[in-house]
């Protein structure tokens, strides 16, 4: 009988702002379940430990840095990938921040660096790596969004609009380059416990309201995360393109 395969041995994957969090246990479970890996962040020395442990699995690592907000950076560190690997399947678009505030206290500075890096350095990443893909005829982009691309939370302004346009740019994307055989999927995570989160869930009271919303009862994990990166990036989602995949715990349910 044939099966679908959810092993990723072989696959080159590259991933954004891998440096701790969410993207940093992405990497390393991207290499468990057999990718080499491309690891990239803004600085070189916060991806070695990193790098050090996904090789210690027998995998392949490159360390590439890259600030997402800098296209030249890009574009010069997925031509460095390539130059390494000879080709890119998987691209897991990470790299993100959050500047948490009323809407009328938020700056132009903020407003465009939330915005900078969350959709136009994405966008950027994901038209470098598109373009090996064409060429290919083959790839996995995955875009980690979150639920605030689909409901409003306050204090996020920047943080929802920039989530919400992640979200139709990965469909705008599946559509321009489904018939090249790349799928483009995205990931929204509820709160994950990481380090972006812990001085929010340390508040009490926004913790409450966030427990209230999550009718499994608990906040994530980045190991939550991953099983659904790692389903998107597999054969068996050969057919899934355009997906936005929450990972919500039920709060957008209701
Ligand atoms: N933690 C959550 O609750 C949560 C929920 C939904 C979505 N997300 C998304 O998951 C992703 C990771 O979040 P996290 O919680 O791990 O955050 P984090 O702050 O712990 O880690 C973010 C990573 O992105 C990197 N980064 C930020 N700007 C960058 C840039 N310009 N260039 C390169 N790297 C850059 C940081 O250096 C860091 O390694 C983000 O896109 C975030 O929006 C997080």
């Amino acid at each position: 009988m044939d099966f679908p395969e959810f092993s990723l041995t072989g696959k080159i994957a590259l991933v954004t702002g891998a440096s701790r969090g969410i993207g940093r246990y992405l990497a390393l479970g991207l290499a468990h379940y057999g990718a080499d890996i491309i690891i990239t962040g803004r600085t070189v020395y916060q991806l070695e430990e990193a790098a050090r442990e996904i090789q210690q699995m027998g995998r392949r690592c490159l360390v590439v840095p890259m600030d997402i907000t800098r296209k030249a950076d890009i574009d010069a560190g997925v031509e460095k990938a390539f130059q390494h690997f000879g080709r890119i399947d998987i691209l897991v678009n990470n790299a993100g921040i959050n500047i948490p505030k009323p809407a009328l206290e938020v700056t132009e500075e903020d407003w465009r660096r939330v915005l900078d890096s969350n959709l136009t350095g994405l966008f950027f990443c994901c038209q470098a790596v598109g373009r090996i893909m064409v060429n290919q005829q083959s790839g996995k982009i995955i875009n980690i969004s979150s639920q605030t691309g689909t409901v409003a939370i306050q204090w996020r302004a920047a943080y929802c609009s920039s989530k919400a346009g992640v979200n139709l740019l990965t469909k705008v994307l599946a559509l321009e380059w489904g018939p090249h055989h790349i799928n483009v999927n995205a990931v929204a995570p509820t709160f994950i416990e990481t380090p972006m989160t812990k001085p929010m869930l340390e508040n009490e009271a926004f913790r409450e309201m966030v427990m209230g919303k999550i009718l499994l009862g608990r906040v994530g994990q980045p190991k939550d995360v991953l099983g659904a990166v790692i389903y998107l990036a597999s054969e068996a989602a050969d057919l899934v393109t355009g997906h936005v995949l929450l990972v919500d715990g039920g709060w957008t349910a209701h």
